[in-house]
C-alpha cells in the first residue's frame, strides 16, 4: 500500500520539521495556517499549496496538527465540518488525547515525536521515537505507515504513558535547558566566561546516559557538605526564584544520597 497523502496544519516548529522529513518520503497535499507570510515561504520551500482557510481543504489521507496544544479543540472541530470521509485527522502532542479529536472525527490519531524542535536546528527522524495513538487498527496502520517511512522508532501507545513520557521530556529537555539558561545569565551578570563550562555541559549528558543519572550525581548536595551549600544559597541572594530552585535540587540530591552519609 502505498504511503498516506498528507496536509499538515500550523506553521510552527513541529509543522517545519514534518515537513522537512516527509517532503522526500510521501506526497505533501497543503500546508494551512494563519501567518500568510509563514505559508507562502513554506509553500515555496516545499513546493505545495498553502491556504489560511479550512473551506479550502484539499483531500489527503492523514492532516496532521502541528498546532499549539489549546488550540487543537477548536482546529478539529472547524477541520471536522471540510475533511474528506474516511481521512485521518491527527495532533502531535504529548500531552492532549486522543478524545480531543475522536469525539468529534472517528478516524482520529496522534503522532508525536519525542524530540525538541527548534527553528535553528536541523534534526534527523532517524532515531527519533514517534509515538502513535490511534482510534482503530486501521488509522494506526496508516500512521505506523508514515512513522516508518522516517524513523526507525515507531511506538504504539496508550493517553496515559504517553502523557508519562512527556512529563519526563519536559524535565529532561525544558528544565534542564532553563537551568543552564540561569547558569549561563548567572555567569554573564558576573563578568564570567560561561564557554569554559561547554566541557562540563557536554560531559554531564554524556556521562548520565553512560554511567545512569543516579551514579553521576557529584557535588556539595550529595557529599553534604553544609558550608558549600550555603555559601551558594548566599551568592544567589540577589536570584530569588534560582535561589529556591538550588535549595529544593539541592534538597532533593541530598534525601537521594543521605544513606551514604549518615
Ligand atoms: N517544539 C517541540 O519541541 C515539540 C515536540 C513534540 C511535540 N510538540 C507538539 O507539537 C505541537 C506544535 O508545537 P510547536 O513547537 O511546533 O509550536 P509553535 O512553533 O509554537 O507553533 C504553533 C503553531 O500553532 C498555530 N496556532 C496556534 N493557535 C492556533 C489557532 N487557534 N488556530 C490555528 N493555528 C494556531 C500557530 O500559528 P500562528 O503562528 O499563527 O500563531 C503556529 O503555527 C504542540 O502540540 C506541541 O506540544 C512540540
Amino acid at each position: 500500500m502505498s504511503l498516506p497523502s498528507v496536509t499538515i496544519v500550523g506553521t510552527g516548529r513541529v509543522a517545519h520539521h514534518l515537513l522537512t522529513a516527509l517532503s522526500h518520503k510521501t506526497k505533501l497535499i497543503q500546508i494551512i495556517g494563519r501567518n500568510q507570510q509563514e505559508l507562502i515561504q513554506i509553500s515555496s520551500s516545499f513546493a505545495i499549496p498553502w491556504t489560511d482557510e479550512f473551506n479550502n481543504l484539499l483531500p489527503a489521507d492523514v492532516t496532521i496538527m502541528a498546532i499549539s496544544d489549546d488550540a487543537i479543540p477548536e482546529v478539529t472541530k472547524n477541520l471536522s465540518k471540510v475533511l474528506t470521509p474516511k481521512s485521518i485527522l491527527c495532533h502531535t502532542s504529548g500531552s492532549r488525547t486522543l478524545n480531543d479529536i475522536s469525539q468529534v472525527w472517528p478516524f482520529a490519531g496522534i503522532f508525536y515525536p519525542l524530540q525538541s524542535f527548534s527553528h535553528e536546528r536541523k534534526i534527523s527522524f532517524d532515531n527519533i521515537p514517534i509515538f502513535i495513538t490511534a482510534s482503530d487498527r486501521t488509522v494506526q496502520n496508516r500512521l505506523t505507515q508514515l512513522g516508518n517511512a522516517i524513523s526507525k522508532k515507531v511506538i504504539h501507545i496508550n493517553d496515559a504513558d504517553r502523557k508519562h513520557y512527556h512529563l519526563a521530556a519536559v524535565i529532561i529537555n525544558n528544565h534542564i535547558n532553563h537551568l543552564i539558561y540561569l547558569a549561563k545569565k548567572y555567569c554573564e551578570d558576573h563578568h564570567l566566561e560561561f564557554d569554559l563550562l561547554q566541557p562540563l555541559l557536554e560531559e554531564t549528558v554524556l556521562k548520565a546516559s553512560k554511567i545512569t543519572p543516579f551514579h553521576a550525581q557529584t557535588g556539595p548536595a550529595r557529599r553534604a557538605d553544609e558550608e558549600t551549600m550555603s555559601e551558594h544559597i548566599e551568592l544567589l541572594e540577589e536570584y530569588p526564584l534560582f535561589q529556591e530552585l538550588y535549595h529544593l535540587l539541592s534538597e532533593s540530591i541530598f534525601l537521594t544520597y543521605h544513606h551514604e552519609n549518615s
